[in-house]
């Protein structure tokens, strides 16, 4: 499992460069500014937060602990963040709509079967989503050679084969075996129809993956939903311009946490670029690579409306559900506040481009 959330795809070069692209910038500090009270709240496609980062779309994470995506969803709602919802999510999308009041956001992808992608807006609606992701970025999925390496499957089944997993990792277990829920709650009813079982699901799911998807079908997203539509797995300024045509409110700049095409570059070094050619027309989000409250001052400096974090997160879910979720967002808070304080920013629109810099760039 830890391989599961921690690996890229490939040599996991773009996996590193997330990391790296961050190192490669600097912040550049302004002294004596009145830094006294810290104001970390923005606002993202029309909802005000009280973060300028939020929990990505990331499936299945029932895989991780039994607090499964409501564990995360609850911590997003105590820091006034989005949480936003796979469509692969362990948990259906109407149960985490009861369970939080802050704003939510559903992870779509147009599948092969457009009704049941139609379905998804529809159910978004009813349920109250503030706002919906389209995924762009997962016409096959990344070759994560770490998951070969360990022997991954879905769901994870216990035989002899893995009776090493079973003695070096007791607790997680018969963790998993004592809440034997695993089940893909926004599609199960499909697969039920079908009459399939829990890897009927997977190979259901893999099966509706659409590789002939263009821009005109986001169109037709685009006509199916009137609320806010981020397009997330935008990585050049010609695709940023495309998916403002087709009426984008937000772009999520993301190579998928490196589990896509390595090679990829690191969305750090695109929202430069991307801003410029874009200009306002839609917001932009960072996501990849994000660890450190000053990763989310350099996004933002560059120019940048907010970040969004898988990875961190998970590590948390995974140690210690949604404590451990609330942990990690505490630490990333308290981290914002001081590289603020010492950036010399009192609110997130005090934080510009003057404050960033590549090394050979510094005056
Ligand atoms: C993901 N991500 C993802 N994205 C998406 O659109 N739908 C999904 O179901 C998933 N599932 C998923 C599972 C796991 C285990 C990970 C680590 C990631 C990608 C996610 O939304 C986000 O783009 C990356 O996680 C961002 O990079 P960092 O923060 O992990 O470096």
């Amino acid at each position: 499992m830890f391989h599961y959330i921690d690996g890229g795809s490939d040599d996991e070069w773009t996996l590193r460069r997330n990391r790296q692209g961050f190192a490669d910038y600097w912040l550049l500090p302004e002294v004596l500014r009145d830094v006294a009270e810290i104001d970390l709240s923005t606002e993202l496609v029309g909802q005000r937060i009280a973060l300028p980062f939020f929990l990505a779309p990331t499936g299945m994470s029932r895989l991780f602990h039994h607090g499964k995506e409501l564990a995360v969803a609850r911590a997003a709602e105590k820091f006034g963040t989005f949480y936003s919802l796979s469509t692969l999510g362990t948990t259906s999308l109407e149960e985490v709509a009861a369970t939080i009041a802050t704003p939510k956001m559903f992870q779509i992808y147009i599948l092969k079967d457009r009704e049941l992608t139609r379905e998804f807006v529809q159910r978004c609606k009813a349920a109250g989503y503030e706002a919906l992701c389209l995924t762009t970025d997962m016409a096959m999925a990344g070759n994560r050679e770490r998951d070969l390496r360990t022997g991954m499957i879905m769901p994870p089944r216990f035989g002899l084969g893995s009776l090493w997993s079973f003695i070096a990792h007791p607790y997680w277990s018969l963790n998993f075996l004592a809440h034997p829920d695993f089940r893909l709650a926004n599609v199960a009813h499909r697969v039920d129809a079908l009459g399939g079982g829990a890897m009927g699901l997977i190979d259901y799911v893999n099966s509706q993956f659409d590789r002939s998807v263009t821009w005109r079908d986001v169109e037709w997203l685009r006509g199916e939903w009137d609320g806010p539509l981020v397009v997330k797995g935008v990585l050049s300024p010609a695709d940023a311009e495309r998916a403002c045509a087709v009426g984008a409110n937000a772009l999520m700049i993301s190579n998928h946490g490196g589990r896509q095409l390595d090679g990829a570059p690191a969305p750090v070094d695109l929202v430069r670029p991307i801003r410029d050619r874009v200009g306002d027309a839609a917001q932009l989000i960072v996501d990849s690579g994000v660890r450190r409250g000053t990763d989310i001052v350099k996004a933002i400096a560059l120019g940048a409306d907010a970040c969004s974090i898988g990875k961190a997160y998970l590590y948390g879910l995974a140690a210690g559900g949604q404590q451990g979720v609330e942990h990690v967002l505490g630490l990333l808070r308290t981290e914002l506040v001081r590289a603020m304080t010492l950036l010399g920013c009192a609110s997130i629109n005090d934080i510009g481009e003057k404050h960033v810099a590549e090394l050979g760039e510094i005056a």
